[in-house]
């Protein structure tokens, strides 16, 4: 088989890609190493900037996100029993997110693919790029005892963190720069009415909680846990007693509890490969970098490169010209390491360091106190929550 990009894995990056550049007329297969049901049944992030969202639009998969999913203008940071205010709209010149899940987004990207007849493999094992380094890389996979070649000009690895992409490019080109905090976020989902119409980042003496939401009947809630905890270790009437515990007491107040439908510990880690090109190789998203859920740059982080693969790629194709492919790495590192600064910014003012110094405790709460004394400060919040120009 032969076509003009393969991309491999069938996450947000991989999916947007393909059909952005099935809608140039540009051909793709995309091999994913799960079912669908397994991909949709990953919960994460919700916060899509929106910059992302219009490239969502552009990519004809933007009429549920905008039907569905709830604009906000900011979100609270509750400290030191305040609830204070990061007004986005205000701050970023009248920019704001949306809040849809990320799940519902991977679905509207599927559902894209299958109406215009996308070629998507699932359940592709042991996917495997070949020459990537010369002009005729191919990839090989296999299908139950079937193995398939297919040749291709460019190979795009979108396959997250575990996939087998970044693990092509030889040791002595790839660096990795990593930083693994010491706990996790431990998270539930429950069928009730969100405690706020919009987010709440808490710092707390007993750590850092998170009230956020699907939807105004689906909620999403956050602890900082110890990296030793495990989800069963946790029952719900615990978990909604700690959270209460976090909470300002007018929000616990208000809090609305019921029956978890997941749960879930997730590590937080802030990971970054450079280069993102070798040869005809091309990482995107997860494959490439890793926030901590924080600041919800995941996701966007992942947009971000894609757009700049796209254009690349139509500059290639309709153009003949290679400026975009080869400025690719840079040019995504750049802002790569932008959405790194921030989610690191937020984890530090948000967390519990188990091993913290007093004097790295003045620091977290004059960092505060400074945020909600300065506009200047709260601009700098709001121009990177609602995402940095492309
Ligand atoms: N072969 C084929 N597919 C693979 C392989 C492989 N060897 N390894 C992994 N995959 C698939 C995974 O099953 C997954 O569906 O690649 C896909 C990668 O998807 P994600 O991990 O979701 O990564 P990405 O598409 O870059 O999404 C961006 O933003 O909020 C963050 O981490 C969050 O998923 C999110 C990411
Ligand atoms: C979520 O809703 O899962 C969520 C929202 C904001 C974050 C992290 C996670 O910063």
């Amino acid at each position: 088989m032969k076509v003009q990009v393969c991309i491999i894995g069938g996450g947000p990056s991989g999916l947007l890609l393909s059909q952005l550049l099935h809608l140039q007329g540009i051909d793709t297969i995309l091999l994913e190493k799960y079912s669908r049901e397994h991909v949709l049944s990953r919960i994460r992030a919700g916060v899509i900037e929106h910059g992302f969202a219009k490239l969502m639009r552009e990519a004809q998969c933007g009429e549920r996100m905008d039907r569905e999913g709830e604009i906000h203008h900011g979100f609270h940071i509750a400290h030191d029993s305040r609830l204070d205010y990061v007004d986005l709209h205000k701050h970023s010149g009248g920019n704001s997110v949306i809040v849809y899940g990320q799940t519902e987004l991977t679905r509207d990207l599927y559902e894209a693919r299958d109406k215009l007849g996308g070629n998507v493999v699932h359940n592709a094992e042991d996917v495997t790029p070949h020459d990537i380094a010369s002009d005729a890389p191919y990839v090989t996979y296999r299908v139950g005892d079937k193995t398939v070649r297919v040749d291709c000009e460019f190979v795009i690895g979108a396959d997250g963190f575990h996939g087998v992409s970044r693990k092509s490019i030889p040791t002595d080109v790839l660096r990795e720069h990593e930083k693994i905090y010491p706990f996790g976020w431990l998270g539930i989902l429950s069928r009730t009415k969100p405690v706020s119409p919009e987010l709440i980042y808490v710092k707390h003496e007993r750590g850092f909680a998170l009230c956020s939401l699907r939807s105004q009947v689906l909620s999403r809630y956050y602890i900082q846990v110890p990296l030793s905890d495990k989800p069963e270790d946790w029952s719900d009437d615990a978990f909604w007693a700690e959270l209460k515990r976090r909470l300002p007491e007018q929000v616990a107040a208000q809090l609305i509890t019921g029956p978890s439908i997941e749960k879930s510990i997730a590590p937080l880690r802030s990971f970054v490969a450079e280069p993102m090109r070798y040869g005809r190789l091309f990482l995107a998203g997860d494959a490439a970098h890793i926030v901590p859920p924080t600041g919800a740059r995941g996701l966007n982080s992942a947009a971000s490169d894609i757009y700049y693969l796209y254009h690349a790629l139509i500059d290639h194709y309709r153009k003949g010209d290679d400026s975009g492919l080869d400025g690719y790495s840079q040019k995504a590192l750049a802002r790569v390491w932008k959405a790194q600064r921030f989610s690191w910014w937020m984890t530090m003012l948000l967390h519990r360091f188990p091993d913290r110094l007093s004097y790295d405790e003045r620091l977290q709460e004059t960092e505060m106190s400074y945020l909600f004394s300065s506009e200047t400060a709260q601009r700098l919040v709001a121009e990177n929550y609602v995402g940095l120009p492309f």
